[in-house]
């Protein structure tokens, strides 16, 4: 039982994280930032400190794609709720954020992975399916985790370019998986923000399966709340008939939790029990945990999340076409410009005017993504993007 009263204080969305601490209190070292976010948000230089002080003032925050306003409220009350439980290890409790993906999922808790974020997901998978003698594939530009740690480890890597219209090359991915280990596959793209349709999907991946007897094949579905295209479907049918396919997901984006570190895979046992034995431990905090519980019962809150979203989004979108830009149409919460200059620029630029972009993609160093924030502050960032651009 909670020993404490609750607490009467109304925090605002926006001002809880601070309050809590998480957002407003030491300073960011550049050595953990970069690790815990894979170089998201690095922004403008390498001055991490001075960044760090002007996201904590009147910034907009444009870089990392999170929920501009802040955790759901569901979640925000029962975090204000459990505040005692921040002083239990949180291992044995990981059950519950395992049952109430089960039951909003309709599938069986077995197959169900958590990660301190999905980040840890895409981690532990290459750890566990890439070896020196079994490549990763991925696409180029993409998520880079997955890459990351595979170069970290020592492990080969073959990057597939995007073709000529920007999305994920699958038959040029197709074309790599003789031989591989893992098979990275993010769907929605970031930092493009492309959806390949379910049909697309479908050939792919049994395509690829039958194209090597052991490979694994990881769609990272981290933007799947936000996609509007009628041709998209979630990979999960697959997990249910298939253990070389799993599929990543996160409380980070549309649930507003990217402080807390939530993310999950939906797999066949077999496939997580070679994972997991590379997770951290209790990486999942106590209120982490009742964060993503009460945030997915909410399921009213999920449908404004979206509109707020494609609406500040169809305005984003808008204000650099109107410009002359060319912009990938976004199935997700951030836009992906061409700005035809230097992206590193034009992301220093737009930090001298209080707006913090996201940061180059190599190889596509002319393209700036651009996450979506509320739709006030898309119209307090466009006179920025206008007379930058313009
Ligand atoms: C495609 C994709 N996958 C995974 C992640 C990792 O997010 P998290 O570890 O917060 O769940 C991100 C974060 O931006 C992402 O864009």
């Amino acid at each position: 039982m909670n020993p404490f009263p609750e607490p009467s204080v109304a925090f605002s969305r926006r001002s809880f994280v601070r309050a809590l601490g998480l957002g407003g209190g030491a300073a960011l070292t550049a050595p953990s930032w970069v690790s815990a976010r894979g170089l998201e948000s690095l922004a403008g230089g390498d001055d991490f400190a001075a960044l760090d002080r002007q996201l904590q003032g009147s910034a907009i925050r444009l870089m990392s794609n999170e929920n501009p306003n802040g955790p759901v409220p569901a979640a925000i009350r029962a975090m204000q709720a459990s505040f005692h439980e921040a002083a239990w290890y949180p291992a044995s409790t990981e059950g519950r954020v395992v049952t109430a993906l089960s039951r909003a999922n309709g599938l069986p808790e077995e197959q169900i992975l958590l990660g301190s974020g999905s980040g840890e997901i895409l981690k532990i998978a290459v750890q566990a399916f890439c070896s020196p003698s079994k490549h990763l594939v991925t696409a180029l530009p993409t998520f880079e985790t997955p890459a990351g740690t595979a170069r970290a480890l020592g492990f080969p890597v073959k990057e597939v370019p995007l073709d000529a219209r920007q999305r994920i090359d699958l038959d040029g991915m197709l074309r790599e998986v003789k031989g591989a280990g893992l098979v990275f596959l993010c769907n929605p793209n970031n930092p493009t923000g492309h959806v390949h349709g379910k049909d697309a999907i479908d050939r792919f991946l049994r395509a690829a399966l039958a194209a090597d007897p052991e490979v694994v094949i990881l769609v990272d579905e981290a933007y799947h709340e936000f996609v509007d295209d009628p041709s998209y479907a979630s990979a999960l049918p697959w997990v249910a008939t298939q253990p070389r396919v799993f599929v990543s997901r996160t409380f980070s984006k549309i649930y507003g939790l990217a402080g807390l570190r939530v993310g999950y895979a939906f797999g066949q046992p077999a496939t997580l029990a070679r994972m997991a034995p590379h997770r951290v431990s209790n990486g999942v905090g106590a209120l982490a945990q009742v964060a993503a519980v009460a945030a997915l019962a909410d399921t009213q809150q999920m449908a404004r999340e979206q509109q707020a979203n494609r609406e500040a989004r169809a305005f984003t979108s808008s204000v650099f076409t109107d410009l002359g830009y060319e912009v990938i149409p976004s199935q997700t919460n951030f836009v992906f410009v061409n700005v035809r200059r230097e992206a590193r620029e034009f992301q220093a630029a737009c930090r001298a005017e209080g707006l913090i972009v996201g940061r180059p993609f190599p190889p596509m160093n002319q393209w700036s993504r651009v996450s979506i924030g509320t739709m006030d502050e898309m119209r307090r960032a466009a006179p920025v993007f206008r007379k930058l651009l313009g």
